[in-house]
């Protein structure tokens, strides 16, 4: 697999202008718990050797759904609460609503507003305008790992949790803010991983002008007869 970023690409002027628009709007960054920071430590492990860690199966879905995660027929259930991985990309910081947004993209801290210096600082082809919010978006259209793959549902199993990395033990750089994707509850053998894009803001598929296909993490299952996974429609596996 070529999708093998493990953590967010992200210049230090972009995390200090972040974690100062984090302060002034006031949006709280939990602390990522012990627990959290060792699953982390153990996803990165995999990404680097594998890519795709062993435990999970990247398939072609039909048509246009593309492809997508599913737990290997063969793994342990992954429990609620641990953690899949870091969705990893290229951080950087737009005009919010402009035409750059690509599929991969997920937005960590939007609605900012940039004082004219700013504004000339970040954006100095545009023209100033006082009330243009912005946001500081993650993109792994270019970059990324095996979770860019994660479809949607309106029922998923996994969630995505917005975290700060403290100092630790664990060899994992401290970082004031991180996309981390978890399991929202127990996934079990052959499942697909979803994740729901929707926020309150409706921006995902309302943008793209999509009607998302109702899947849940049932609806297309890896099956595995005398020990061997296969799929339960017609499908082919792809190398990415
Ligand atoms: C982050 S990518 C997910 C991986 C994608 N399937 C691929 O192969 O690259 C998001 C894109 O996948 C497709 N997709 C994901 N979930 C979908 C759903 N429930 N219905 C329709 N398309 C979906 C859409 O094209 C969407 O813009």
């Amino acid at each position: 697999m070529k999708f093998k970023l493990k953590r967010q690409e992200i210049d230090q002027k972009l995390v200090d202008f972040g974690v100062k628009k984090i302060k002034q709007n006031r949006v709280h960054v939990p602390r990522a718990t012990s627990k959290t920071l060792k699953g982390l430590a153990e996803s990165l492990e995999e990404i680097q050797k594998n890519g795709l860690p062993k435990h999970l199966v990247l398939k072609k879905l039909k048509k246009k759904l593309g492809h997508g995660i599913f737990l290997h027929p063969n793994a342990k259930p992954i429990l609620k609460g641990e953690v899949i991985a870091p969705y990893s990309g290229e951080v950087a910081l737009f005009p919010q609503n402009g035409e750059d947004n690509s599929d991969y993209v997920f937005s960590l801290v939007s609605d900012l507003l940039l004082t004219k210096q700013e504004q000339l600082s970040w954006d100095p082809g545009r023209r100033y305008h006082p009330r243009r919010l912005y946001s500081i978006d993650l993109d792994a259209h270019k970059k990324g790992n095996f979770t860019r793959f994660i479809n949607h549902s309106a029922k998923p199993n996994v969630e995505a949790h917005f975290l700060r990395i403290p100092a630790n033990s664990l060899g994992l750089s401290p970082s004031p803010f991180e996309l981390l994707y978890i399991a929202k509850k127990t996934i079990r053998p052959g499942e697909q991983l979803l994740l729901c894009y929707e926020g309150e803001d409706k921006s995902y598929w309302g943008v793209l002008n999509i009607k998302p296909f109702p899947m849940t993490p049932k609806t297309f299952r890896l099956i595995s007869p005398r020990g061997q996974s296969s799929f339960r429609s017609t499908s082919t596996m792809e190398t990415i």
